[in-house]
């Protein structure tokens, strides 16, 4: 994988007009484009097609969490529509996993799991009933997604290197969080260099302002490329 390839930049802006101009703009500077929860829900399937448009790679960003059967409709739909990888929440538990992973199988579609949202914390988890610390939580259903069938995990720089050591080499690890030195932290907590998440383990690295609030994008995204190429020489 080149180290360009790496680079999953989140098109986190709420209309398909925004989104093809960072698509055309960014097309040669990244690997994949993330569609999320704002995007999809405004644009839907053309916001996937923008991206394909230009050859570059989709993740589509929905996190499922629902019962076993539509979880694999849901995977189903998306492999169809050509998505490189989805997101569903491990809490969905390990049948809704299973049957999703079966629903890819033979397409491209890769399923990553997200374990427990970086937004939530000890106190977070008591309230809900999960059972925590948080890393252990992150761990147990690490755990339990890849046992499962997915073929790897969203997770944060802070959790990374830990990961990647129980899981071994195979589970892809997707990580957002990603703050190149200087840059503001903005809402994000649990933050690490482009060069830090990918000594760490990280295979992708999700980046959304750090290159949106640029000055430049392009160059802040060559930063990043240049970052992980010299982390992983
Ligand atoms: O913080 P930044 O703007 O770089 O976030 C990039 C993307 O990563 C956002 O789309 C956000 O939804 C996603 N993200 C995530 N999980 C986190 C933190 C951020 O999926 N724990």
């Amino acid at each position: 994988m080149r180290p360009r390839d790496r680079l999953v930049l989140a098109l986190d802006v709420p209309d398909l007009p925004q989104a093809r101009r960072w698509i055309g703009r960014m097309k040669g500077e990244v690997g994949v484009f993330k569609v999320g929860l704002e995007l999809f829900t405004a644009a839907g399937p053309d916001a996937i097609a923008a991206v394909h448009g230009t050859g570059s790679a989709c993740f589509l960003d929905l996190k499922l969490h629902d019962i076993p059967a539509t979880m694999a409709r849901a995977a189903a739909a998306a492999a169809q529509l050509g998505v490189r990888y989805l997101t569903v929440h491990a809490c969905a538990g390990a049948d809704a996993i299973r049957e999703a992973r079966r629903a890819a199988e033979g397409s491209g579609l890769k399923l990553l799991a997200v374990t427990v949202l970086t937004s939530l914390g000890d106190t977070s988890l008591e309230r809900i009933g999960l059972r925590g610390p948080t890393g252990e939580a992150v761990r147990r259903l690490g755990t339990l997604a890849v046992e499962a069938g997915a073929h790897g995990l969203v997770c944060s720089p802070v959790e990374c290197a830990a990961l990647r050591r129980q899981l071994g080499p195979n589970p892809i690890l997707m990580v957002p969080g990603i703050r190149p030195a200087g840059s503001p932290t903005g809402d994000q907590r649990r933050v690490a260099t482009p060069a830090a998440a990918a000594r760490a383990g990280a295979d992708l690295l999700v980046v959304g302002r750090p290159i949106r609030d640029a000055a430049d994008p392009v160059a802040a995204a060559r930063s990043v490329v240049a970052e992980i190429r010299e982390a992983l020489r």
